[in-house]
């Protein structure tokens, strides 16, 4: 099968600051990759890193978006502001967002909606946690992610990824295997398929949980593998110039 052009995503979480920023730009700003590369560092540093990217091709994003508009709505950001800002994609559903501040997959959908209608990439995270796993309830878990944010939805040309990341692989050192990663990635795009026909085609599908340089090989030739959500590791501007490197 014909592979993707991949996308590496550095997803910063609650870490870094203006140091990390300098260290990661000065890294990565003259590379030349043959992949697309993107950086969700936290909200308050998305404009500075925009700022020190103008004229590269390195994405930045953010790890979240509000379902909402405009208003009453304290602490939020909106899809708009993000687009208003520079941001190309954000992330959506991620495992911590469901599981510390309860979000689900109802709001997930709202969320995919308001970024798309605001021109801002969506990468919408999936995935069973461990006891799941253990149960053989992986593709009950990822079909109800799935279908309850995706269903009916129409990209009319716009892009979109899912990043499949397994809860017991996030920052435990463990990634999924070779056979697990192929399996639920077909899974997901034959699913991608009965929901959105052909656009399915234009959906990137990322894996992500302790992907390392020594990983992003063999988990990228992967069928269905488009790219990487990286966390850990791209805390260290060099071991994610060398993920990006090896994806290229
Ligand atoms: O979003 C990326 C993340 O959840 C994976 O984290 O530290 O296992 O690479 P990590």
């Amino acid at each position: 099968m014909t592979k993707k052009a991949p996308l590496v995503v550095a997803n910063w979480k609650l870490n870094g600051g203006t140091d990390l920023i300098c260290t990661s730009v000065a890294s990565i700003r003259n590379q030349n990759f043959n992949v697309q590369v993107g950086i969700a560092p936290p909200y308050v540093y998305i404009s500075e890193l925009v700022t020190f990217l103008r004229n590269s091709p390195i994405m930045v994003g953010s790890q979240n978006v509000s379902k909402f508009e405009s208003g009453a709505f304290t602490g939020e950001t909106s899809a708009q502001m993000l687009k208003e800002v520079g941001c190309q994609f954000c992330l959506i559903g991620h495992s911590e967002r469901r599981q510390v501040f309860l979000e689900n997959s109802e709001s997930c959908r709202t969320k995919v909606e308001r970024a798309l209608a605001a021109g801002v990439m969506p990468i919408i995270c999936i995935g069973e946690n461990a006891q799941q796993y253990e149960m053989g309830l992986t593709r009950d878990i990822l079909y109800r992610q799935l279908h309850h944010t995706l269903e009916g939805l129409s990209l009319n040309g716009q892009s979109l990824a899912v990043a499949y990341e397994p809860v017991w692989a996030i920052g435990t050192g463990r990634a999924a295997s070779v056979e697990v990663v192929g399996e639920v990635h077909q899974f997901i795009f034959d699913e991608l398929v009965v929901m959105l026909g052909e656009d399915a085609n234009s959906v990137q599908i990322l894996y992500g949980g302790s992907v390392k340089k020594d990983n992003a090989a063999e988990l990228l030739a992967i069928d269905h593998v488009d790219g990487l959500l990286v966390g850990g590791a791209s805390l260290d501007p060099e071991h994610f110039v060398q993920i990006c490197r090896v994806a290229g």
